[in-house]
């Protein structure tokens, strides 16, 4: 049966970390809203260069944009058997726009302490290639400027500066929280515990799934 995942939670619980290898599992893709947003920053396309300030402040992108987005992805062939959406949706309007065009299966909602996702963002490094999430203490490659996957550069996004972390956090807790209520009350809610490893984390998705 095709799985049609929300992956929600707090910045930094692990997201798009899981999501890398459950992708593997249920044999669907990872559709990352940041991770399309930051690779459009990085070829300078009219939507990168809309969304650049936004997104390094720490803000949300609008609506309007973010929901034509996935609609245009979700429709192409390899989302047909499944998906991770990874960062969508983020909003009370978006959850309800994507009602309106796909049937969700499970939303899943990444629970983490602020002390636990300060820590994670606090030591994330990216490769610019890739995408792949390092961590200087807790995933470290070889070489720390490196990656072992690809051989890309690795960097720090601009929004884990200090800052930008706070806002993220802000605008989660006012904007993307109250929608573990609203898919709690649509019956699609599950929660992991994700303070633990990834190992661990893995395995409680797994357990959700009987995989
Ligand atoms: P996005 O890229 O989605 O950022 P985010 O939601 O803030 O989530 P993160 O990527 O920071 O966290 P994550 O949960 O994926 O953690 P990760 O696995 O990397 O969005 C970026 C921006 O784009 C937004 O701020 C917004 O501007 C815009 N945007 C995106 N979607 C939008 C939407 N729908 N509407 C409007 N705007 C939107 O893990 C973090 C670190 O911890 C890594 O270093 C990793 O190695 C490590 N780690 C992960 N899991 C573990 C573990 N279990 N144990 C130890 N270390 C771990
Ligand atoms: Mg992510």
């Amino acid at each position: 049966m095709a799985l049609n995942l929300i992956f929600l939670g707090p910045p930094g619980a692990g997201k798009g970390t899981l999501a890398v290898r459950a992708k593997e599992l249920i044999n669907a893709p990872h559709i990352s809203t940041g991770n399309i947003f930051r690779e459009a920053i990085a070829a300078k396309t009219d939507l990168g260069l809309k969304v650049k300030a936004i997104i390094d402040s720490g803000g949300l992108v609008d609506d309007e944009t973010t929901i034509a987005l996935i609609k245009e992805r979700l429709a192409q062939k390899d989302a047909s058997n499944g998906y991770i959406l990874d960062g969508f949706p983020r909003t009370t309007a978006q959850a309800e726009a994507l009602s309106g065009f796909s049937s969700v299966t499970k939303a899943i909602n990444f629970d983490a302490t602020d002390d636990v996702v300060l820590k994670r963002l606090g030591g994330r490094r990216v490769c610019r290639k890739c995408g792949f999430n390092w961590h200087k203490t807790f995933n470290p490659p070889k070489n720390e400027n490196i990656c072992d996957k690809c051989g890309g550069d690795i960097y720090t996004r601009d929004d884990d500066k200090a800052e930008a972390v706070q806002k993220r956090l802000a605008v989660y807790r006012e904007q993307t929280a109250p929608l573990i209520d609203w898919y709690k009350k649509a019956g699609l809610l599950c929660e992991i515990n994700a303070n633990s490893g990834v190992e661990e984390t893995l395995i409680a998705f797994k357990n959700i799934f009987n995989l």
